[in-house]
C-alpha cells in the first residue's frame, strides 16, 4: 500500500506540473500503476482483517471511498473548469496527491494481517495481532484455521502455476469471470450516456455537472445499501436482484430510445419521456452500485485460499482493467452500429451473468475466509474439484449455512 501511495504521489506531481504531453502520459501511467497496487492489496487486506460477520461491510468500505472520491472529483473538476486563466486542469490533476498522501501516511499506521505475519513465520506475533484486531483473547478456533491455512499454503511453491491446478478451478473461473462480467454490464457506457441525456432534459450547459452529481449521489447512497445488506442478506441476493433490475432498466432504455429516435438517431424526447429515462438510468446505477460494483471486488478477495489469494486478486484486477479498456475503446463504434441495440447487447450479458451467479456462485456471507473451501466442497458443481484435505475447519459449516 505504501508503494502504491508513493507511485500515485509521483504521478500526481508529474501531472500537476506537466510541461508537455510526455509528462502527462508518464504521470498518468504512474497513477495507473498506483491504482493497480491499491486494488491488488486493499480488498485482500480488508478481507483478511475483518471478522467474518462484517467482512462484506468492511470490504465494501473501499468501494465507498472510491464512490465518494468520484463524486468529489467531479465537483472539483466542475469548479476548476470555471477558472478563466486555464490552469484549472493542473489543480484537478495535482489534487490526486491528496488521496496519495492519505494512503502513504495511513500505511505507517496499518498493522500487518495475522495471515501475513504467520506466513513470515511468527506464530506468536500473529496470534497477538489476531487478539488485538478481534478485541478478545478468545481467538483459538480462528487461529487454528489460520495456522492450518498457512500449513497448506506452505506446500505450494508456485502460486501462479498452482492456480491452474484443478483444485483451484472454481476460484480461477470466478476470478476471471467476475471482473469480465462487471465491466460487460455496460456501466461505463451508461456513465458516458448520462450527460447526453441530461442535455436533452434541458439542463443545458450544466448538464454534465447535474449528471455527475445525480448519478454520483445515487452511487454513494446505494453503495451504503450494499454495506448494510451484504452480510445480512448475502452476496447472492444482491447479485440476483441487482442483475434483474439492470436487465429491466436496460431493456426499457433501449425501447424508449428506439421509439423516440429509431435507428437513424433523429427525433426528440418529450419532457416526461426524458424524465422516465432519467429515472431508469438512476435505477440502473443504483442496481450496479449495490451489486456488481462492490461485490466484483469483495467476492474475488474472499473466495481464494491463502496460497493463491494474491494470484487470484492479480488476475481479478488485470481482467477488470483489460475489459474497462476494451469497452472504452470500442463502445462508440458499437453505439454507431447497434444504436439502441447496444443496451440490449449489455442486457443480454446481464441475463447470462445473473444465471451464472444463480448456479455457480455459492453464498459466502459470514463464512470465515480460511474455511471457504467448506462452501466450495458443498457446492453441487464445484464440489468435485475440492480435495478433502483442502477443507479447513468446517465444523461450523452447518451453522453457517443454516
Ligand atoms: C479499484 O477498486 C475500486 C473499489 O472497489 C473500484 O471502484 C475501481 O473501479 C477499481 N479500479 C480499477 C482501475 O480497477
Amino acid at each position: 500500500m505504501l508503494s502504491g501511495g508513493l507511485v500515485f504521489l509521483v504521478g500526481a506531481f508529474l501531472n500537476g506540473a506537466a510541461a508537455n504531453v510526455a509528462m502527462l502520459i508518464l504521470g498518468r501511467l504512474l497513477l495507473g500503476v498506483g491504482i493497480g497496487f491499491a486494488n491488488q492489496s486493499v480488498p485482500i487486506y480488508l478481507s483478511e482483517m475483518a471478522p467474518a460477520k462484517i467482512r462484506g461491510a468492511l470490504n465494501i468500505g473501499f468501494q465507498m471511498a472510491i464512490t465518494i472520491g468520484i463524486l468529489a472529483a467531479n465537483l472539483i473538476n466542475y469548479g476548476t473548469s470555471k477558472i478563466k486563466e486555464g490552469y484549472g486542469w493542473r489543480i484537478s490533476l495535482a489534487l490526486a496527491a491528496v488521496p496519495a498522501i492519505m494512503m502513504i501516511v495511513g500505511s505507517f499506521f496499518l498493522p500487518d494481517t495475522p495471515n501475513s505475519i504467520l506466513e513470515r513465520g511468527h506464530p506468536e506475533k500473529a496470534k497477538k495481532m489476531l487478539q488485538r484486531i478481534r478485541g478478545t483473547n478468545n481467538v483459538e478456533v480462528e487461529f487454528q484455521d489460520l495456522a492450518a491455512a498457512n500449513e497448506l499454503a506452505k506446500r505450494v511453491e508456485h502460486p501462479w502455476k498452482n492456480i491452474l491446478q484443478p483444485r483451484y478451478r472454481p476460484q480461477l473461473v470466478i476470478c476471471i469471470l467476475i471482473p469480465f462480467f462487471q465491466q460487460i454490464t455496460g456501466i461505463n457506457v451508461i456513465n458516458f450516456y448520462a450527460p447526453v441525456l441530461f442535455k436533452t432534459l434541458g439542463f443545458g450547459d450544466d448538464a454534465s455537472l447535474m449528471s455527475a452529481v445525480i448519478t454520483g449521489i445515487v452511487n454513494v447512497v446505494c453503495t451504503a445499501v450494499s454495506i448494510y445488506s451484504a452480510d445480512r442478506f448475502g452476496r447472492r441476493i444482491l447479485f440476483l436482484e441487482g442483475g434483474i433490475q439492470m436487465i429491466i432498466c436496460q431493456i426499457l432504455v433501449a425501447v424508449m430510445i428506439g421509439i423516440n429516435f429509431g435507428t437513424n438517431g433523429v427525433g426528440n424526447m418529450s419532457g416526461s419521456t426524458a424524465d422516465f429515462v432519467l429515472f431508469l438510468i438512476c435505477a440502473y446505477v443504483a442496481a450496479f452500485a449495490w451489486s456488481w460494483g462492490p461485490l466484483g471486488w469483495l467476492v474475488p478477495s474472499e473466495i481464494c485460499p491463502l496460497e493463491i489469494r494474491s494470484a487470484g486478486q492479480a488476475i481479478n484486477v488485470s481482467v477488470n482493467m483489460f475489459f474497462t479498456f476494451l469497452i472504452g475503446q470500442f463502445f462508440l463504434t458499437m453505439l454507431c452500429h447497434l444504436k439502441f441495440g447496444l443496451f440490449l447487447f449489455f442486457a443480454g450479458f446481464v441475463v447470462i451473468m445473473t444465471i451464472f451467479i444463480y448456479f455457480f456462485l455459492p453464498e459466502t456471507k459470514n463464512v470465515p475466509i480460511e474455511e471457504m473451501n467448506t462452501v466450495w466442497k458443498a457446492h453441487w458443481f464445484w464440489g468435485k474439484y475440492i480435495p478433502d484435505d483442502a477443507v479447513i475447519g468446517g465444523q461450523n459449516l452447518k451453522e453457517l449455512t443454516a
